[in-house]
């Protein structure tokens, strides 16, 4: 699904970001501009953000 509209990012497109290493905002955004025009999607992008960290932290525990 589209979380940023005005940039046409999607929830794919942050979870591959932070896969990637992006662990804030400041770096989705200058990834992908999010929330650089209407500023409506920051908060369901933080949303995921958060999500996929939390995946990968419960993932790390597992392996450790
Ligand atoms: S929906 Fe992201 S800036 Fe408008």
């Amino acid at each position: 699904m589209y979380v940023c509209i005005c940039n046409q990012v999607s929830d794919k497109d942050i979870k591959a970001s932070v896969q990637d290493g992006a662990t804030t905002m400041r770096a989705l955004y200058q990834e992908h501009k999010i929330g650089n025009q209407c500023g409506k999607c920051c908060q369901c992008a933080k949303k995921v953000l958060n999500n996929e960290l939390i995946k990968i932290a419960a993932t790390q525990v597992q392996v450790a």
